[in-house]
């Protein structure tokens, strides 16, 4: 009986020092296992008389319940314990701000979300989009626009031209988007209407121009659209572009080898130390050229100028952007500083549509 007693101390000391669940486990199957001391003792019980039996299995069971009940209680402390452990190492501020993940830190740049914003437009009044190639033949730049063989736009000082061929002719970096409605009217039936984004080349660098920039071009060409079309389009064009009721547009008469009559148009704007702001001011910058597209020219493009006319503009995107963005210099728009892009550019996940607004 002495023995049992202090047998229990023992163990009750044992398993309230066992310092984490694996010793208290340990402790477990010495006493309580297969062949642990409590075990034994409970196995030891059926050998003995029966009153002998009787009192031993008395205290041996209290023994018993004594131990189990203090591993079950050991094991809850030690639980709890764990538990507060870990919910102190797994604490999460839920008022810290979120980290952007590397698609979110991304910025769309100006040009491209500018691209979008008057592609939406147009898309809304009908057009599609057409595409053609950086390097062009000089026949679909220059000749079939019905540019003069002496033309001083295909001088070396404003196209980059590749070396000519062994055949003489010469590849060149497209100096506009317009050799695009070459290739659109040789291979789509009218009535066509196409917007025409894209990258064009010229020998040119200064604060608002770059030797690559970006154009877009517009071809319509059916049996009866008129400049007065062409006037609205562009209108309806700037007011949704730049979200205005009203926008200042000046339409001067100009010329171009491939319109008839052409005509450039300046958008109202005012420059001021370095700014440059859309819709007030005394200023004009010029946006496009454009006009009705010529007889030759539809007839270079195997269209009948009796049974088809239309009229066709080219209006620079980077122009259009500085106003609308005020950004002064259009030289930083391709210097791929990230602060300026983090500046300047938009967030990637807010496409523009007219439905849920052009510019987030
Ligand atoms: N291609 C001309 C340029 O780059 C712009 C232009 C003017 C395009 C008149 C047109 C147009 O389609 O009709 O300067």
């Amino acid at each position: 009986m002495a023995d049992i007693s202090q047998l229990q101390r023992q163990i009750l000391a044992e398993i309230a020092a066992a310092p984490d669940e694996s010793a208290l486990e340990a402790v477990r199957v010495a006493t309580l296992g297969k062949s642990g001391s409590v075990t034994g003792l409970l196995k030891a019980l059926g050998a003995m008389p029966p009153q002998e039996r009787r009192r031993q299995g008395l205290l041996i069971n209290g023994l018993r319940d004594a131990v189990s009940a203090a591993l079950a209680g050991r094991r809850e402390i030690l639980e709890r314990a764990a538990l507060a452990v870990r919910l102190s190492a797994e604490r999460l501020d839920v008022t810290l701000p979120v980290r952007e993940t590397p698609a979110e830190i991304g910025r769309v740049h100006p040009i491209t979300q500018v691209t979008d914003e008057l592609t939406a437009i147009f898309a809304d009044m009908g057009f599609a989009v057409a595409e053609g190639p950086d390097i062009e033949t000089d026949d679909y730049n220059f000749t079939k626009l019905n540019f003069p063989e002496n033309h001083p736009a295909r001088d070396m000082h404003d196209t980059f031209f590749f070396n000519p061929k062994p055949d003489g002719t010469r590849l060149l970096l497209r100096t506009h988007t317009s050799p695009v409605q070459v290739r659109t009217m040789l291979t789509q039936k009218p009535p066509i209407r196409v917007i025409i984004p894209g990258r064009t080349y010229r020998c040119d660098s200064d604060q608002t121009h770059t030797p690559m920039f970006h154009q877009v071009e517009g071809l319509v060409i059916d049996s009866h659209s008129h400049l007065g079309h062409l006037k609205w389009i562009l209108e309806e064009f700037c007011k949704a572009f730049f979200g205005v009721e009203r926008v200042g547009m000046r339409f001067r008469p100009s010329y171009f080898p491939f319109t008839e009559p052409s005509l450039e148009v300046d958008i109202q704007c005012r420059r001021d130390k370095g700014e440059i702001r859309f819709g007030e001011g005394a200023d004009w910058m010029e946006i496009l050229g454009c006009g009705m597209v010529h007889p030759n020219v539809l007839k270079n493009c195997r269209l009948d100028p009796d049974a088809f006319q239309g009229f066709a503009w080219g209006m620079g995107i980077d122009r259009i952007a500085m106003l609308k963005y005020g950004m002064p210099d259009l030289r930083a728009f391709f210097e791929a500083d990230v602060r300026w892009l983090s500046h300047y550019g938009f967030r990637p996940l807010d496409f523009p549509t007219l439905a849920g607004g052009l510019s987030g």
